[in-house]
């Protein structure tokens, strides 16, 4: 009986500590991480001075393993199994609509593969040191351009529909018009967090720089 309450309390907080991971740290990861990259579409000088800003950062494999890895490798483990266990079910949640559920799933699984595949070209191939060259001439090619498109779109629409889930689930928005509020704001983060996402890498298969021109020394 007591092995049964603390099997549940635990996994009550892992439950918890999931959904909060997803925006806490990974979530406003994700934003830094498109916010930095729109140097891109800046200029190329711009683009290299913050990334080996961010590549000097003192105490970098340690930060990054705090701040990222393992909360990333918890919340996407951790979501394997709550698919796994078909745990979190419709029932459970009646705000979720049955496709939005299973869409929550599928773009976690598709950002997952894309997130290991974009370290492992950008980070471990790179050496941990890319340059706006070195991301540009990867993004020539069509093939690494439109996966670059379906793990943003996914990741985008993961972390918008997270959004509005995480304020249903901690009791943030528990009115339907809190709820609705919600929902909008969720569809405004994944949207802009798509269209973004989607300039910056379109920009760099082109090399332009729409963003040059109101910067002191842009578009060069
Ligand atoms: C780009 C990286 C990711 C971000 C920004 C992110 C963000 C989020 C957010 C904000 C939520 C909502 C939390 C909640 O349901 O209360 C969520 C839920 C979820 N995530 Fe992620 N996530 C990411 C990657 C992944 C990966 C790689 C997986 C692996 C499958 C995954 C699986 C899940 C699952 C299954 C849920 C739903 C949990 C439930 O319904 O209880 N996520 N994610």
């Amino acid at each position: 009986m007591a092995v049964a309450a603390s099997n549940s309390r635990t996994s009550y907080i892992l439950d918890k500590l999931q959904s909060l991971s997803g925006i806490v740290p990974i979530g406003a990861f994700l934003a830094e991480h498109i916010w930095s990259n729109s140097y891109a579409l800046v200029s190329p000088a711009k683009y290299n001075d913050v990334s080996s800003e961010l590549q000097q950062v003192p105490w970098r494999i340690f930060v990054e393993t705090a701040v990222l890895w393992l909360p990333l490798l918890f919340h996407s483990l951790y979501g394997f199994y709550i698919w796994w266990k078909g745990k979190s079910n419709i029932t459970a949640h009646p705000w979720m609509s049955n496709w939005m559920y299973t869409l929550q799933r599928w773009t976690g699984l598709i950002a997952f593969v894309f997130i290991a595949w974009h370290l492992y070209t950008q980070r471990y191939e790179g050496h941990g040191v890319t340059s706006y060259a070195d991301v540009q001439q990867f993004l020539t090619n069509p093939w690494n351009l439109t996966f670059y498109i379906i793990g943003l779109l996914a990741a985008s629409f993961h972390l918008g529909n997270g959004v509005w889930n995480f304020a249903c689930k901690w009791g943030i928005a528990v009115s339907v018009r809190s709820q609705r509020a919600f929902g909008l704001l969720g569809a405004a983060v994944g949207v802009s967090f798509a269209l973004a996402g989607i300039a910056i890498v379109i920009g760099l298969h082109y090399g332009a720089f729409p963003l040059g021109g109101y910067v002191t020394g842009g578009g060069q």
